[in-house]
């Protein structure tokens, strides 16, 4: 099949779809590949650069379309470029169906596959690879730090100099999204001393990693709205959260909003005494401008100062950060590309059966298939505290699950202990002492190991890889020869096969934590 790359047609959009690194992937799935001649100037890929990686250019757009099987946009395209589109093609790209029913109609009439990159279900961890609505606000984030930057007059770090003290700028993030992190990851390395606040209480302890201070509103409330997404909070948490965000604005230089809630405007964080209340020569850059903007006083689209204060609303922060951004978003759309051609023949197959898939899948054959069905999702663990409250049920035994009676409980514990007095009396000593190591080591394994949750999986291989070195020790006392003047000589040959198997075992678990352990501290090198 031929993909298609068209030049984006939105003003002052720089992005490309595919950057030639990823056409030579594309290629060797065994798709041939279209780029329309200059799609990838504005973000510094030359024609040339995609012909050596095994594009054909094509000259007009009206020439691209037509001869393509599938399509790949970063904008939804508008109603000229779908009545260009070859009846029955696919589309990959952004396309917000929520927002475009004009578009969604055409594309269905043209009998149109589209696969709309802002519908993929995020909470899939296999669909991470394919999150482009995370690269662009990683992107953004970053570049709306660089922005205000640019136009705040001062340094962003705390210097001494001959010629004086310089004070650290004060950045405050609202809301810590993808975005926000990564705004508050760039101002805290360029020396800023960093707040945020988000009404995800969970959020706080990501905030601090990148080096920031979570600010607390002072108001009893959770604002996880489902799906990892904020909800609309009580007008008594607003009220709270305004006289926390008016201090912070009378405080810092510099503020980044990138409060968003799904499906709803912008909520309203920074009001226009709060503006009035901040220094000369602060900034503002309003992320959320284009969902009506967090900012009373922002203009979509515009650069304006308002009250002394700079207030940015630009709405293509990752445009402005075109080649970066580019590339990121092409290589989501690869991964795409790869789950929808697993058999790397150069076909496309959408499997409506893959979750993930499903939800990306808007248009099918020209037939409507937004919205998704919701996702079957496993049931969260439950809360401790729910099932410690309910009411144990009486007269049934004990079914998988049920707290024990205090009575089987006295039972229990009554046969345990005269099973241990029996083995003490008569099991020979060096037997009880093994034994009464193998039954704390069961007991310590099953309180290290079982009560973790998945999520903490990773930094238990450090403490399994301790309990591992435990076992190595062990393994190698009965493998080394006996000393001399030791009684006993050395063990029979199964438990020297024994120590061996356990010593195998252990060296894998070792140094498969060593491995993890490496790759996740790779993450966070620079
Ligand atoms: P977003 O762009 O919709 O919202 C940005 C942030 O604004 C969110 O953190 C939200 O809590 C915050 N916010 C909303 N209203 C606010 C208010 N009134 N005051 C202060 N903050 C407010 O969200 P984004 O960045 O696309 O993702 C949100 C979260 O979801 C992130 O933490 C991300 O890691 C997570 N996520 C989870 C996935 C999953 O597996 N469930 C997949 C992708 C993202």
């Amino acid at each position: 099949m031929k993909i298609g790359v068209p030049r984006e047609t939105a003003a002052g959009e720089k992005r490309v779809a595919t950057v030639p690194d990823v056409v030579e992937k594309l290629v060797k799935l065994g798709f041939s590949v279209a780029v329309q001649s200059g799609a990838g100037e504005a973000a510094n890929f030359a024609d040339d650069t995609y012909r050596a990686a095994g594009a054909e250019i094509v000259g007009s757009a009206a020439e691209l379309w037509a001869g393509s099987d599938i399509v790949f946009k970063v904008r939804p395209p508008t109603l000229d470029e779908v009545g260009l589109m070859r009846e029955g093609g696919t589309l990959i790209g952004f396309v917000w169906p929520a927002q475009n029913p004009q578009l969604m109609e055409a594309l269905a009439a043209r009998k149109a596959t589209v696969l709309a990159i802002d519908c993929l279900p995020r909470q899939l961890s296999r669909a991470q690879k394919m999150d482009a609505l995370t690269s662009m606000a990683g992107v953004s984030g970053y570049r709306a730090v660089i922005e205000a930057a640019n136009a705040f007059g001062r340094y962003f770090n705390g210097q001494i100099t001959a010629a004086g003290k310089i004070p650290p700028a004060k950045v405050f993030i609202a809301g810590a999204g993808v975005a926000g992190l990564a705004a508050i990851g760039t101002a805290a390395g360029l020396g800023a001393i960093v707040r945020a606040n988000d009404t995800r209480a969970e959020v706080a302890d990501q905030v601090v990693s990148l080096g920031g201070e979570f600010v607390k509103v002072d108001y009893e409330e959770e604002g996880s709205g489902g799906g990892g997404y904020a909800k609309v909070m009580s007008e008594g948490f607003q009220a709270a959260q305004r006289a926390m965000y008016a201090q912070q604005a009378r405080e810092c230089d510099i503020i980044i909003t990138t409060a968003l809630i799904p499906g709803k405007p912008a909520p309203r964080l920074i009001t226009a005494e709060m503006v009035q209340s901040m220094r000369p020569g602060s900034v503002i850059v309003d992320m959320a401008a284009e969902q009506g903007g967090n900012c009373e006083l922002t203009e979509p689209g515009q650069a304006v100062v308002k009250h002394g204060v700079t207030i940015i609303g630009y709405t293509d922060l990752a445009s402005r950060l075109a080649k970066q951004s580019s590339t990121l978003y092409s290589t989501n759309l690869l991964r795409l590309t790869e789950e929808l051609c697993k058999a790397k023949d150069g076909v496309a197959v959408v499997n409506m059966d893959d979750d993930a898939i499903r939800g990306l899948t808007v248009i099918k054959d020209g037939s409507l298939t937004w919205p998704a069905p919701p996702l079957k999702l496993p049931a969260p663990p439950p809360k401790p505290k729910a099932a410690a409250a309910a009411p144990a049920p009486k007269g049934h035994g004990h079914g998988a699950g049920e707290p024990m009676s205090a009575k089987a409980l006295a039972i229990v514990f009554a046969v345990g202990a005269l099973a241990l007095l029996g083995v003490g009396l008569f099991a020979p000593a060096s037997f009880l002492s093994h034994f009464t190591v193998f039954v704390l080591a069961c007991f310590v394994g099953y309180m290290v190991i079982w009560n973790v949750t998945p999520s903490l999986h990773t930094p238990l291989m450090s403490v399994t890889n301790a309990i591992s070195s435990i076992i190595a020790i062990g393994a190698l006392i009965q493998i080394a020869p006996p000393l001399a003047g030791d009684a006993g000589g050395r063990p029979n040959g199964l438990i020297l096969g024994m120590a061996v198997l356990a010593l195998v075992l252990t060296a894998i678990n070792m140094f498969g934590g060593f491995a993890v352990t490496r790759r996740m501290l790779a993450m966070f090198r620079k």
